[in-house]
């Protein structure tokens, strides 16, 4: 074994710092067996210097920018977080001195991951992001190695641990959104800010992530329609049931004939589909290649130990000498694709309407999604008593998002309809 280390400086010693220092210390002799070198921190910054026997003998930095400039590394680990601020600053002295990085922060990648893998190419640095995406799902290398040799059309998934255990956790308890987003919190799989979760914004994050790796594009961030699980309601998720499907908040990017199209929604997601049983702080990536043809990776997406595995494996292929471009190819061979008009996306919908129970409402419901050409499917209505607000659900044929959506405000528009529409998505796949 050679004695030459891989000598780490990591900045960011919160949920996954700690667990990533755990890991290297844990593992230790394993690590050092597989790479044929030792893996050594030679620096560890944060705020407050945790009481942990593996930073014994470890350099504490208070000031992380001042170890990213001082100490001797070959690689600096980055998990401080947020897209910009002291995260990119160190990142970028790293990169500029010529040293490594690797990085758990989907927000700085899916913002500056082009500028930063062009700084790494200037300088002979690399940057690693596999604990970006998934948490502890191998997706990153599976998109850039393991799928390499297919035209892949299309990557979805579950990419959000903290919306899909607040879904999971609301059907299975019949709980309330905001009592069970608490404790998605003090589990410690959300964001420090938790609407970046719960709007779809880190989903977001993730699949401009996915979508680059998995057809060789610049990240387009602006480029992701998001919506997030704020409107699901416990209501909706009952009829999911009944209707055979269970919500999840998915991330789909794909190439389609109008061009790439990715969005971030909440979805009905048929049964037989395995992202439907996908549940808590799992995440699911399901890929779509010409030759290989559909693949799907499960695991805990989000938490310490999960998180670290991924971090470690980026180190590991380091320490190994395996490198290759952050996103496969060389940024300036990245082809900028053009998205597909918003309008366009086709699917079948869930609507639920809230209707006063009265003679003709259903009348003036079919013929407003008959004046869009909105073909129905199957209908659920169970009367209360006359005059009161029922609930009326629909699912209706694939139809063009823009149709939908004004059959959307033809319905919002008739007397007897006491709320807004409630409008999800029908994953046909
Ligand atoms: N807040 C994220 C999640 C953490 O819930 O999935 C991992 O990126």
């Amino acid at each position: 074994m050679s004695k030459t280390p891989l000598k780490i400086a990591i900045a960011g010693l919160g949920t996954v710092g700690g667990g990533t220092v755990e890991l290297l210390h844990d593992q230790a002799e394993t690590l050092a067996a597989r790479a044929g070198r030792p893996l050594t921190l030679v620096g560890a910054a944060a705020l407050i210097k945790p009481d942990t026997a593996a930073l014994a003998g470890v350099p504490f930095f208070t000031d992380a920018r001042a170890m990213a400039k001082e100490c001797d590394y070959d690689v600096l680990v980055e998990l401080i977080g947020g897209a910009s601020g002291i995260a990119l600053e160190v990142v970028r002295t790293a990169l500029e001195r010529g040293r490594s990085v690797v990085t758990a922060n989907k927000a700085m990648i899916a913002h500056h991951g082009i500028e930063l893998a062009r700084l790494a190419e200037k300088t002979g640095a690399n940057i690693g992001f596999e604990a970006s995406v998934g948490g502890g799902i191998p997706i990153i290398k599976s998109l850039r190695e393991g799928l390499s040799g297919n035209h892949v059309t299309k990557v979805m998934g579950i990419l959000n641990g903290t919306c899909n255990y607040i879904l999971t956790t609301m059907r299975d308890q019949g709980r309330d959104f905001a009592d069970v987003l608490a404790e998605a919190q003090k589990l410690g799989y959300a964001e420090a800010d938790p609407t970046f979760d719960i709007d779809g914004i880190d989903t977001a994050h993730k699949l401009a992530i996915l979508a680059s790796l998995a057809f060789a594009m610049p990240i387009n961030l602006d480029g992701v329609a998001c919506e997030g699980i704020r409107h699901v309601s416990a209501l909706d998720i009952g009829y999911a049931d009944e209707l055979g499907y269970r919500i999840k908040l998915l991330g789909v990017a794909a190439v389609t004939e109008a061009g790439i199209e990715a969005r971030v929604y909440p979805a009905m997601v048929p049964l037989s589909f395995p992202l439907a049983h996908v549940s808590g702080p799992f995440n699911a990536i399901v890929t779509e290649g010409d030759f290989v043809g559909r693949t799907v990776l499960e695991g805990r997406g989000a938490g310490a130990r999960p998180t670290a595995s991924a971090v470690v494996a980026d180190l590991m292929d380091l320490a190994c000498g395996r490198v290759m471009p952050a996103f496969g190819v060389a940024v300036d061979t990245l082809e900028v694709r053009p998205a597909a008009p918003a309008g366009a996306h086709r699917s079948a919908y869930y609507i639920r309407l809230m209707v006063k129970d009265e003679p003709g409402v259903f009348a003036d419901i079919a013929a407003a999604l008959r004046d869009e050409k909105v073909s129905m499917e199957q209908i659920i209505q169970r009367g209360r008593a006359p005059n009161q607000t029922v609930p009326v659900v629909m699912t209706v044929h694939e139809t063009d998002e823009a149709s939908m959506l004004r059959a959307v405000d033809r319905l919002n528009a008739l007397a007897s309809i006491a709320e807004q529409p409630r409008l999800i998505r029908i994953e046909n796949l």
